[in-house]
């Protein structure tokens, strides 16, 4: 098992800081807490950190990583241009969840962007994140700290369970405050694109976004046949609970095809995750049920950590009520849907 280090998620402590500058400087991997989930670092100069970190999430070498920095002007120094649209939003959601993907400038090594020409930065706000960075003194490459496709980490727990021996040292600074990853948009070529809903909401970022007198455009696709993947949080399948995910379209469905699975004679094991407070639900030996809050920012926060516990209590199915409509929970929204995604489409 790796070695875990409670940490202050306040302050900091600088031993265990040094500690884990150590071990990056080493060329090992260190996951720590963020304020969206928790992160698998390495140092972003280093190819050989840097290949530890695929081979640790099982991740194809083209997908790429987010560079994370302390500032906006040492995000503009790994890039080869900083198009307007990238100050307009850096200034207003940094230091935050928001994650750029910029032209990358040709003295930063393509490893980190997977072997493409861009780069994804992002200046993130949790305490632990930044004083790690700062005690670093460079850019930190860090995947959400689960294996390929997986569940992402909100605990330090969940982060041991996923990488075990991969990962060299975790600083453990609590729960994550926002539960799911951050918005990542594309501002290349004088345009807003989002790539992956996440922790900075629609409406947040068209009121940021609306200086630069700009649309925001959602990609809602995966990648085209033919043309090249955008981005790995596009794939069909991500965000994925070992279990098998359905999608019931509200309570009264869930419910029912609970029942239904139940009364079947080959005895799946059965999770119930709902949204919005419910007294009595169905109670059987074979079913696991939760609820989630239903406010988006809180069920955002605690979904992926029900889900682990879900699928740790050994259920083989999960039936998942649909969130509703409506933008704010398009992060929510899009986990669920390609977490429920089959392999096979
Ligand atoms: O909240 C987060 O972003 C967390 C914490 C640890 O910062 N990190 C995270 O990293 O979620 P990861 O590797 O699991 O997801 C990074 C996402 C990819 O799914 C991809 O969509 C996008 O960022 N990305 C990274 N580099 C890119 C690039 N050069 N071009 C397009 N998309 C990129
Ligand atoms: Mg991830």
């Amino acid at each position: 098992m790796p070695r875990v280090v409670p940490i202050d998620p306040v302050a900091p402590d600088r031993a265990t800081l040094a500690e884990a500058v150590r071990v990056l400087r080493d060329g090992g991997l260190v996951a720590f807490p963020t304020e969206t989930v928790y992160g698998l670092g390495a140092r972003a100069f280093d190819a050989r950190a840097i290949a530890r970190v695929f081979t640790a999430k099982g991740r194809p070498p083209t997908h790429p990583l987010i560079a994370h920095v302390l500032d906006t002007g040492a995000a503009r120094a790994l890039a080869a241009a900083w198009p307007r649209e990238a100050s307009v939003l850096a200034d207003a959601l940094w230091p935050g969840p928001l994650t750029l993907v910029v032209d990358r400038a040709s003295h930063v090594p393509a490893a980190i962007s997977g072997g493409a020409d861009s780069i994804a930065v992002r200046v993130p706000s949790h305490p632990i994140a930044r004083a790690l960075i700062a005690a670093l003194g460079e850019p930190i490459a860090a995947p959400s700290a689960n294996r390929y496709q997986g569940l992402s980490p909100t605990l330090a727990s969940h982060v041991v369970k996923e990488l075990g021996d991969a990962v060299d040292l975790v600083l453990d600074g609590g729960p994550c405050d926002a539960g799911v990853e951050s918005t990542v948009v594309d501002v290349r070529g004088g345009a807003m694109c989002v790539l992956r809903p996440g922790a900075v909401d629609l409406g947040r970022l068209r009121a940021a976004g609306a200086v630069a007198a700009g649309a925001i455009e959602v990609r809602r696709e995966t990648a085209d046949a033919g043309t090249p993947r955008p981005s790995p949080g596009m794939d069909a399948r991500h965000y994925a609970p070992r279990a098998r995910l359905l999608l019931a379209k509200n309570r009264d469905e869930a419910l029912r095809t609970a029942a239904l699975l139940l009364s079947a004679s080959q005895g799946e094991r059965v999770g119930l995750l709902l949204c919005g407070a419910h007294e009595s639900v169905l109670s059987h030996p074979r079913l696991v049920a939760r609820s989630l809050p239903g406010d988006p920012a809180e069920y955002a926060r605690q979904m992926y950590r029900a889900l682990h516990e879900l699928d740790d209590a050994g259920v083989d199915v999960i039936l998942a009520q649909a969130v509703p409509d409506g933008e704010a929970w398009w992060a929510v929204a899009d986990r669920q849907r390609r977490g429920a995604t089959s392999s096979s489409q």
